[in-house]
């Protein structure tokens, strides 16, 4: 049993003095870019991070996710190099399922790459779909229209966490919804949050969005990008639509946006 009472706490992801060249060394588009994630067990973390488009925010999930390694700089996964960590799953903008797989088979696609037993993959499968809210869909092909936007990305969102059930990356993951599917999103992504405590880093445009979900937001400053601005949020941890109304949360998503205008426009 993980000892809960011991204070001593990690960072479950270490990026540190990244520095990115697509040209050999002359130009770095990211440039001494720190982000420590402190592990939190049982409680897991809520990290948002915003940024210009073309900043960088997709490489530093893909980096995480190890998908990319930075010209320079130290990557830790859990406390180990990112070569030897255990791979994280990924929920991109768009709709990245097997067309030609049901819904159960998507979701225990990770296992069967872990070599993990029929049996057990398909009931490890099938508590991640109920836990997403797709009960029911398990035989169904996982292609639009079939499901719907909503219920792919529920169906990458279950995948992603039985590969790995204690970090989730995602890329946008609401962009192509509509406002009341993305908003049920967001609420299922609070109840993930509090039942399995993962750790989450999330990227949006969407400043609302970002102080709804976060612990913390985390800005990135482009050309060269950098995280350089940190906004911890305040709200209560249950949070529901009524917390958007509360004047807290309207001047956070004030103060957000202001240091976000500042950010991408000096240069
Ligand atoms: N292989 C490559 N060669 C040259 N430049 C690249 C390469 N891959 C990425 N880039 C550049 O790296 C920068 C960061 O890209 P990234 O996709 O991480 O941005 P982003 O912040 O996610 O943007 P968006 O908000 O539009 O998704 C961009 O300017 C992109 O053009
Ligand atoms: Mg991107």
């Amino acid at each position: 049993m993980p000892n809960f009472t011991d204070t001593h706490q990690e960072n479950i992801i270490e990026l540190r003095g990244i520095r990115q060249s697509y040209d050999g060394g002359k130009n770095f588009i990211i440039d001494g870019l720190d982000l420590l994630v402190e592990d939190k067990p049982a409680q897991g973390q809520f990290v948002v991070i915003l940024g210009a488009s073309g900043a960088g925010k997709s490489t530093v999930l893909r980096y995480i996710a190890g998908l990319q390694r930075p010209t320079e700089g130290t990557i830790l996964v859990k406390g180990k190099p990112i070569e030897e960590a255990p791979r994280v799953g990924m929920v991109f903008q768009q709709y990245s399922s097997l067309p030609w797989r049901t819904v159960l088979e998507n979701v225990a696609l990770p296992l069967e790459y872990q070599g993990v037993d029929a049996k057990e993959r398909e009931t490890r499968a099938r508590e991640m779909i109920e836990l997403v809210g797709l009960a029911g869909h398990e035989e169904k092909f996982a292609q639009y229209p079939t499901l719907s936007g909503g219920q792919l990305q529920r169906v990458a969102i279950a995948r992603s966490l039985i590969a790995n059930p204690d970090i989730l990356l995602m890329d946008e993951p609401f962009g192509a919804l509509d406002i009341n599917t993305r908003l049920q999103m967001q609420d299922l992504l609070m109840e993930i949050w509090h039942s399995i405590h993962p750790t989450i880093v999330f990227v949006t445009h969407d400043i609302p969005e970002a102080v709804y979900l976060a612990d913390d937001i985390y800005m990135m400053k482009p050309a060269p990008s950098r995280f350089t601005e940190h906004v911890h949020v305040d709200l209560p941890l249950d949070r529901n639509r009524e917390t958007k109304r509360t004047q807290r949360y309207i001047d956070l998503v004030r103060l957000v946006e202001d240091k976000m205008i500042q950010i991408t426009s000096e240069q």
